[in-house]
């Protein structure tokens, strides 16, 4: 099928490692299959996923140019509904069986995925699922080229340390978006340390983890001040954030 889109929701279509695994992960579901939510649902691609597993779909996108979009792609599919508006205003009328939410950006600092999923979750079934069920974080230390918050597309930098896990947020959870965590990081090697880099994994379901994709969550990459370090030394960082609230809310000190 040939899709309308704006220029950024054609790259997110272009982006064959994401839409695969969302693919797979609407395949494996299996549940009861009235009513899906598809929420920020861009061309609409997700909600074509979704179209042959569900008697109805509301597919959700607040941008003007893209909802239209999604209208016409879809205009054939009987099942699926487009609103253009923002979910956050959204007067949602039934409990669905499934939402799927792509709204999603590394740490979930940037978009809305946390705010949305707060609200909108309360139109879920007690028994009802969330596409993609969880996220992962981890951080690693590096020596950055940029001395600015930048994601890792064409840039230089050098790891210091092993990845750790420091938060996992799953989807069904009441998520507090006020976010702050106090990382132990061992460096394995001497050098000039100048940064975090913040890499997130997707679980899409029990199966199905994605990494990073270019338009899938590319790691972040969070300046420090300069340090030198010796192998072996540990360093503590104090990392905050405001999940929905953008890359600026991002602020990291060394303890
Ligand atoms: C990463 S894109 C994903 C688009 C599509 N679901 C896909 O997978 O190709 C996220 C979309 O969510 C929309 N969005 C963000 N916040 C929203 C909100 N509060 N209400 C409705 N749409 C929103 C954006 O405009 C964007 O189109």
């Amino acid at each position: 099928m040939k899709f309308k889109t704006t220029p950024y929701h054609h790259d997110l279509l272009k982006d064959k490692d994401r839409l695969s695994v969302f693919w797979q992960a609407i395949q494996e579901y299996d549940s009861s299959t009235e009513l899906a939510y598809d929420l920020g649902c861009g061309s609409g691609v997700l909600s074509y996923f979704l179209s042959s597993k569900f008697d109805e779909i509301i597919a959700i996108e607040m941008d003007n140019k893209a909802s239209k979009c999604a209208k016409d792609n879809l205009a054939d599919f009987g099942n699926v509904k487009v609103i253009n508006g923002n979910v956050l205003d959204y007067e949602f009328s039934k409990k669905a069986d499934l939402i799927v939410c792509e709204m999603l950006d590394t740490a979930l600092v940037d978009e809305e995925e946390v705010p949305v999923l707060n609200y909108a979750k309360q139109f879920l079934k007690e028994d009802g699922k969330i596409i993609p069920q969880e996220i992962i974080n981890t951080a690693e230390l590096v020596n950055l080229e940029r001395h600015h918050i930048h994601w890792d597309e064409d840039v230089n930098y050098e790891v210091f340390s092993k990845p750790v896990v420091y938060s996992q947020i799953n989807f069904l959870d009441d998520i507090n978006p006020d976010f702050k965590a106090d990382l132990k990081l061992k460096t394995n090697r001497a050098g000039l340390i100048n940064g975090l880099k913040i890499t997130t994994y997707t679980k899409l379901d029990d199966n199905i983890i994605a990494g990073p994709t270019p338009m899938l969550n590319p790691p972040l990459l969070v300046p420090l001040p300069d340090k030198q370090v010796n192998i072996n030394d540990f360093i503590n960082v104090e990392i905050k954030y405001i999940m929905g609230n953008g890359i600026e809310s991002i602020e990291t000190r060394y303890l």
